[in-house]
């Protein structure tokens, strides 16, 4: 049995900043599936949005977040983490994050912001279109050089351990975790008063994504089967623009490059993005997806097109480097041609129910990042926001932690907790399951859950998702786990969550569409979809 004052789990910009201030207070150990770069966090290309510009005030930065929320953002929520950003970014420079600068008219250095979908002033920090490998490998360096933070790769959370699960009527309660080694198959129990789930989104839940291979629901299906509330998961962003190339599926290509001037065209070189809206190409994301899945389904074509070809050459290689160089690895020079896109889901907007402090509904465990849902996005995020909740509500969530369950004697150790029990599991020897399971489930979220849904889709969906749900449950039950099996059940667990909330929203908000009720249901206030297992 390990012990620490605080566990982290997940390793993106949520994770490692949470790990570096609760480092200030006691010993942490940061357990991640994989490797501590594999993160979603790694492969954000576009930057932070944060007010540091006095053309731009924190009031303009709130509104237009409110504005792409669709009227489901927590206002407050909202303010805080719009408010608390510059202190955090400064945070950031001092942990060695280098975002570019550029000399203003005066001769000063100032960071040279962009812009994206729906913010009405140049507010994104970015270190060229590589922003959160910046800030990852940044932050990695700065954990790496703590002596309080054990740093556990390879090592994958299975479920918390909770009073409510052992059976205990008082307060639920995080104890701990349990974890699996890969290494040697071992289950490790893990003590913790304090549980921050930094596990980012689910995007592997669907066949085409931007989203590393990481990203399979695991911090929302955890604390779902913990008995957690779990809010707005029916609003899945879509990005517009994913490279469309068979050799490199999952590639981003950044909306920055819209907002430095690109333009979405059809395959006759027509640009389309003004007959769906008045912002064209810098439209909110989940208008422009809905566009260019139109324009495809309307064309019959497989994909439209990015060109940002009129820009000089030298612009192009200056901010999008690392675009340049993946589209050229499949002969696409994008300094000369436009670049095939087709949408890819890319955020989970809704996600472990939290407030502005990452606290969940059950007592000490706080959920931070993609995984948590603040009320900071509402229906839909405004692009480059995400970074930035990372890092305050990685902050605020330790701060609360300490004022809540200040260390000393931990409660979880008045609790004993069972050993792992892997009864008469055996090893698994039809590995095809667990490759055709995850296969259905993403083909059938892509076909019938994606961007444009229906009511006939989702029950559909939902149908399939109970069986599979029952042959993954049984695979778990007989099998040894591996990290393959786990990431299944997690998968199937948030697929279902993601179907059960949108059949609970009968209408169109945000990036929730369906063809059954395509208008805002006008005759109630806005509210939240809250699901709970028990
Ligand atoms: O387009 C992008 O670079 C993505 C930004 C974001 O998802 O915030």
């Amino acid at each position: 049995m390990l012990e620490y004052d605080f566990i982290v789990v997940g390793s993106g910009a949520a994770g490692l900043s949470a790990a570096l201030h609760a480092a200030d207070h006691g010993r942490v150990a940061v357990i991640t599936k994989r490797g501590a770069l594999d993160s979603n966090s790694n492969w954000a290309q576009g930057g932070i949005a944060c007010v540091t510009s006095d053309v731009d005030s924190i009031e303009q930065h709130v509104s237009d977040t409110l504005i792409a929320g669709a009227g489901l953002c927590h206002e407050p929520a909202v303010r805080t983490i719009v408010t608390e950003g510059p202190a955090r970014i400064d945070e950031l420079l001092q942990w060695g994050v280098d975002f570019d600068q550029r000399e203003n008219k005066e001769g000063h250095l100032e960071f040279d912001l962009t812009r994206e979908g729906g913010h009405s002033q140049r507010r994104v920090l970015h270190a060229a279109d590589a922003t959160g490998r910046e800030i990852s490998e940044k932050l990695l360096a700065a954990v790496r050089g703590r002596e309080e933070i054990d740093l556990l790769e390879n090592h994958f959370a299975i479920d918390l351990i909770t009073t409510g699960k052992l059976g205990f009527a008082s307060e639920d309660r995080v104890l701990g975790l349990y974890v699996l080694k890969e290494s040697t198959g071992d289950v490790l129990t893990l003590r913790s008063d304090r549980v921050l789930l930094s596990t980012g989104g689910c995007g592997r839940v669907y066949l085409y994504t931007t989203n590393p291979k990481v990203a399979t629901g695991d911090g929302v299906a955890m604390a779902w089967r913990a008995g957690a509330s779990i809010s707005n998961m029916e609003f899945i962003q879509f990005h517009p623009t994913c490279l469309y190339h068979p050799e490199k599926r999952s590639f981003l290509i950044t909306e920055a490059m819209r907002g430095e001037g690109a333009r979405l065209i059809d395959k006759n070189g027509n640009e389309f993005m003004h007959n769906y809206d008045k912002r064209g190409s810098l439209a909110p994301r989940d208008i422009v997806a809905r566009a260019i899945d139109h324009e495809i389904k309307r064309t019959g074509g497989p994909c439209v097109y990015l060109d940002i070809s009129h820009k000089p050459a030298d612009f192009i290689l200056s901010h999008f480097p690392n675009i340049h160089r993946a589209c050229l690895e499949v002969d696409i020079d994008i300094t000369k041609q436009p670049i095939p896109v087709v949408p890819a889901a890319h955020y989970q907007c809704g996600g472990v129910q939290t407030d502005v402090n990452g606290a969940t509904t059950i007592r000490g465990l706080c959920a931070v990042g993609e995984v948590g849902c603040t009320g900071l996005h509402g229906a839909n995020r405004l692009a480059s926001n995400s970074l930035l909740e990372c890092v305050v509500i990685s902050h605020r969530a330790v701060q609360h932690l300490m004022r809540k369950i200040p260390l000393g004697r931990q409660a979880a150790q008045t609790y004993e907790l069972p050993p792992w029990q892997s009864g008469e599991a055996v090893d698994n020897d039809e590995l095809v399951v667990i490759y055709h399971n995850w296969d259905e489930i993403r083909r059938l979220m892509w076909d019938y859950v994606s961007i444009v849904r229906t009511n006939k889709r989702l029950q559909r969906a939902a149908a399939r998702l109970r069986n599979l749900k029952r042959e993954v449950q049984e695979f778990y039950w007989n099998f040894r786990i591996t990290s393959e099996l786990l990431e299944l059940r997690n998968l199937v667990e948030a697929a279902s969550i993601i179907v059960e909330c949108a059949i609970r929203r009968p209408e169109s908000r945000g990036l929730h569409y369906t063809l059954d009720f395509p208008n805002l249901d006008e005759r109630k206030p806005p509210t939240d979809t809250v699901l709970r297992r028990f």
